[in-house]
């Protein structure tokens, strides 16, 4: 396919007088998707013809499911699934078009209006990512990391993102596990860090309104929220500061905030065992948890372009419950423990079939 310059239609980049307040409605979750669903998520699993873990503890590829047709009990089991595995990949979503993509994320909270990103004529909520209206070029996959909106006081639960076009190679998607990074901090560490809360800002935004001039559709926020967090379906802990949003850890010098958010930065941007990379085709979707991972595109695919079409779900104010956390160390080593029982109680049955029939 060749590269296209025609501009995108249906696309509004900028508020008038009558949108100026559109990102000023947003507002949270008052329940919790996925919470309480069926921990083998039989209806789900059910439609699933085929899993692929891509790593241990993050990112599955699900074929079998069509995203516009899920049942309430599959599309509650599905959040909870997301929430274990950070993020979860779709491939051949035909299906899912733009206003079925909106139902999607309304099952699960009130969908996030972005106060700068352009977005779709019909519905606000769907924000449209156009590599013509916003080149990739002028960032580095170093200081690029973030969870979507984590400046708003009840920032996103969920992210469904879908490409309608994609460049001729390139301009992939990686995801970093918030889950591992907590697990993975010496005690010390984890234990100042559970105390903390940090400032996530809007000041990217605001840089790029000083330079192009864009009105926003609302208020631009800033927001304090604590720097370890309890991810509320799984319960389990998970570092929540990021390179785009987060600009300081309260309480502590400017030296050493910086220090701690640069070294927690490093070990999400390099620690290739947290991470996972999603090659997008047309019509993939990936769904992923805002509120336990970060995750970058990659600007590599220039002079080619791309374009997806994204439903951020508005979630609950970030909490951290240190009575009641546990952990994806934990219950990784208990999943991963009752396979290796389960391997070894069939090799072991096995081993003990008749001798003589093993001769036939
Ligand atoms: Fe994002």
């Amino acid at each position: 396919m060749a590269p296209s310059i025609a501009p995108s239609d249906n696309v509004v980049l900028s508020s008038t007088e009558k949108d100026a307040s559109l990102a000023d409605r947003n507002t949270f979750a008052t329940r919790v998707a996925g919470k309480g669903a069926d921990p083998e998520k039989k209806a789900l699993f059910a439609s699933v013809t085929k899993r692929i873990d891509y790593t241990p503890k993050i990112g599955t590829e699900l074929h079998g499911i069509k995203l516009a047709e899920l049942t309430d009990q599959q599309a509650e089991e599905l959040a909870a699934f997301i929430a274990e595995r950070g993020v979860v990949f779709f491939r051949d979503q035909e299906g899912l078009d733009r206003k079925e993509h909106v139902k999607l994320g309304q099952r699960w909270g009130p969908l996030h209006v972005h106060p700068l990103v352009p977005h779709d004529q019909e519905s606000p909520e769907l924000i449209v990512l156009d590599s013509r209206l916003s080149p990739p070029g002028s960032y580095n996959t170093n200081n690029s990391w973030h969870s979507d909106v984590s400046f708003e006081p009840y920032p996103s639960s969920f992210s469904i993102l879908k490409f309608e076009e994609i460049p001729e190679a390139g301009g992939d998607t990686i995801w970093s596990n918030g889950y591992q990074l907590y697990d993975n901090l010496s005690q010390p560490l984890k234990t100042l860090l559970e105390g903390l809360t940090a400032t996530h800002t809007s000041d990217r935004f605001r840089e790029f309104q000083a330079k192009t001039g864009r009105k926003a559709f609302g208020k631009l926020n800033d927001s304090v929220h604590p720097v370890v967090r309890t991810n509320p379906i799984t319960g389990w802990k998970s570092v929540f500061t990021n390179s785009v949003f987060t600009r300081e850890i309260n309480g502590l010098s400017p030296t050493e905030s910086k220090w701690i958010l640069e070294y927690l930065n490093d070990l999400t941007s390099k620690r290739l065992d947290y991470q996972v990379r999603f090659s997008w085709k047309k019509d993939s979707v990936a769904i992923w948890d805002n509120r336990s991972t970060f995750h970058t595109g990659v600007p590599d695919f220039q002079p080619y372009f791309r374009k997806g079409v994204r439903v951020t779900v508005s979630g609950e104010a970030p909490y951290y419950d240190a009575e009641n956390s546990g952990t994806q160390a934990e219950a990784f080593k208990k999943t991963a423990d009752a396979i290796i029982a389960k391997q070894e109680k069939e090799a072991a049955e096995k081993s003990n079939v008749d001798p003589a029939l093993q001769l036939a």
